[in-house]
């Protein structure tokens, strides 16, 4: 195949002439084409191409306006940073390494001017660290020269479709704040600094089409800071679509992902897009992406590389896609690497940007607002209209504050609307009424430590520890324990006198039923732990705020 190259006329024009040949826009596949573009789109997008080699530049400014766009060019950075401040492109395509004004240069002024632009780096010398490096300084992609005509021909068939796909949204967006004065976006709600900062990186993220790899423990809210980026994204106007990689066999999510055509195994009885072809325009979540075989990895490589899809069972490129990836894991995606399960090349391209999210155990500081807002959602939902919702006692919530929540803000949910189910309208919620859903054992981490304590005198910084430590083990052991006294100082390998010390110390009221060992579902009076409110203040609330939305 031929290529453009910084070397001939010849080369290019060949490469021209190869145009016709390129099998997405043959007659074949024309149908499954999803970038097939109005020729008055094509016409309304504004291309500049940068590039000091004039056969390059004017190679490419060719190829694009045979292919109908509005082409400008330029031989200098300076004339570049002229006709951008002049005018608003839709897209630049610009050489990387120029002197004295480099492609980074132009990059920055072009976002600058217009921060919809669309930028792709051209270069000679690519590397995995400057074409990670382009993209995270907001590139949208970038161009290895030399690079056929036909790949050009793509490269710019989706960025044109992105650029159409973000005019949609803009004018969606704007009829939806006319009519509700507001547009549709997810809440998130978090006030710890963890949590916050990886919102913001959401949010600046959002705006761009880089590609987010989201990494933390299951129930984190993955899923929904994905559905936050997709939702204040230039692609909003279209879907997000979820691909959990763990969830199917091998042939079925290959089938799943890229589709298949007819005859291509039993039971494929017709074509069938797979789902990257239905978010085009749009975003792909891949779930769980650690789990994705090798070979599906591989062709999924191929996909991020030039967007091309091929259906299984295909002897050709079907489709080519203007997608967006945001990706998920729970396991540490470098090790996963390091131990050969996730493609080195596959991770780069997909963690341009990685957002971490914080387990609930290291931001306890959330689970207030998280509750409470859990709390009036379940209410509403569960409850007739009008019905006085319980409330939330400070035992009850210091309770939740000191759990390890392994499942994270999933199970806190799942432990309010169990709570929600059962409770009366109007009555307070207890610490006993809270159910265990968690029985592990691992210790709070350091994270987990109120902030104020660690800057308190260290004597009064150990007790107020030490008695914050005592009244939620006590919390604990109590529910694990059902309320019974006996079976409580067995679980906690204490005799009972000291049990009864720590709880008298504590204010624990004991319970009136006889201590004797019952079946669990058959113990009715646990016991309730009641922290005096002087030291409650003291160890518990402190360092914590109330609440906040973001
Ligand atoms: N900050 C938050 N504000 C409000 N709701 C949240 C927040 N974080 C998580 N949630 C809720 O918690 C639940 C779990 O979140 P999500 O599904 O996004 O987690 P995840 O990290 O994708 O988990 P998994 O790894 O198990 O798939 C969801 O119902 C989500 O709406
Ligand atoms: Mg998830």
């Amino acid at each position: 195949m031929s290529h453009l190259t910084s070397t001939s006329e010849q080369q290019v024009t060949t490469a021209i002439a190869h145009l016709g040949n390129f099998s997405p826009s043959s007659d074949a596949t024309r149908a499954a084409d999803p970038l097939s573009l109005d020729p008055a789109i094509k016409a309304s997008i504004s291309v500049l191409v940068v590039d000091d080699d004039r056969t390059l530049r004017e190679g490419c400014a060719s190829v694009l306006q045979v292919e109908g766009y509005n082409v400008a060019t330029a031989g200098r950075g300076d004339d570049a940073l002229e006709q951008i401040k002049r005018k608003k492109f839709d897209l630049i395509l610009v050489d990387l390494y120029m002197t004295p004004v480099s492609g980074m240069d132009i990059l920055k002024a072009a976002l600058q001017a217009n921060k919809n632009t669309l930028v792709v780096l051209m270069t000679g010398n690519p590397s995995v660290t400057s074409s990670v490096e382009a993209l995270r300084a907001g590139g949208w992609d970038y161009l290895a020269k030399p690079f056929a005509a036909a790949h050009l021909q793509v490269l710019v068939g989706r960025a044109a479709h992105a650029i159409m796909v973000a005019r949609e949204t803009s004018v969606i967006r704007d009829q939806l704040l006319k009519s509700h004065g507001n547009s549709d976006k997810i809440t998130l709600l978090g006030i710890s600094p963890a949590f916050r900062h990886a919102v913001e990186l959401a949010r600046k993220v959002a705006a761009t089409d880089a590609s987010v790899m989201l990494v933390g423990e299951s129930g984190t809210g993955k899923e929904v800071i994905a559905q936050f980026i997709h939702r204040h994204s230039r692609r909003a106007s279209r879907k997000m679509v979820p691909i959990n990689c763990a969830a199917l066999p091998e042939p079925l999510l290959e089938s799943e992902m890229f589709g298949h055509r007819k005859g291509a195994f039993t039971g494929a009885d017709r074509d069938k897009p797979g789902l990257l072809e239905t978010a085009n325009g749009g975003t792909l979540f891949l779930d769980e992406l650690t789990e994705l075989t090798h070979p599906l990895q591989a062709k999924l490589l191929r996909v991020l590389q030039d967007g091309v899809v091929r259906r299984v069972g295909s002897e050709q490129q079907d489709a080519v896609v203007d997608v967006r990836f945001i990706s998920a894991t729970n396991r540490d995606p470098q090790e996963a690497v390091t131990a050969r399960v996730l493609r080195e090349d596959l991770f780069y391209r997909l963690r341009v940007v990685p957002i971490k999210l914080p387990p609930l155990r290291n931001r306890p500081e959330d689970i207030e607002l998280l509750a409470t807002h859990f709390l009036s959602h379940y209410w509403g939902r569960h409850r007739q209209r009008g019905a006085t919702p319980p409330v939330l006692t400070a035992a009850a919530m210091g309770l939740l504050r000191t759990r390890t929540w392994r499942g994270n803000v999933r199970e806190l949910q799942n432990v309010i609307e169990h709570l929600v189910v059962l409770a009366e309208p109007g009555q307070p919620i207890r610490p006993e009424d809270v159910p265990v859903v968690d029985d592990g054992v691992a210790a709070a981490p350091e994270g987990a430590l109120p902030a104020s304590i660690m800057n308190e005198a260290y004597h009064l910084a150990k007790d107020t520890l030490i008695a914050h430590f005592e009244r939620a083990y006590l919390g604990r052991l109590v529910a694990r324990a059902s309320g019974n006294m006996s079976r409580a100082a067995r679980l906690a390998s204490i005799d009972r006198t000291t049990l009864y010390r720590l709880m008298e110390k504590h204010n624990f009221k004991r319970p009136d039923a006889p201590d004797v060992e019952m079946p669990i579902a058959a113990q009715m009076e646990p016991i309730v732990p009641q922290p005096p409110v002087a030291n409650r203040e003291a160890s518990l609330t402190s360092g914590w705020i109330e609440s906040g939305l973001l």
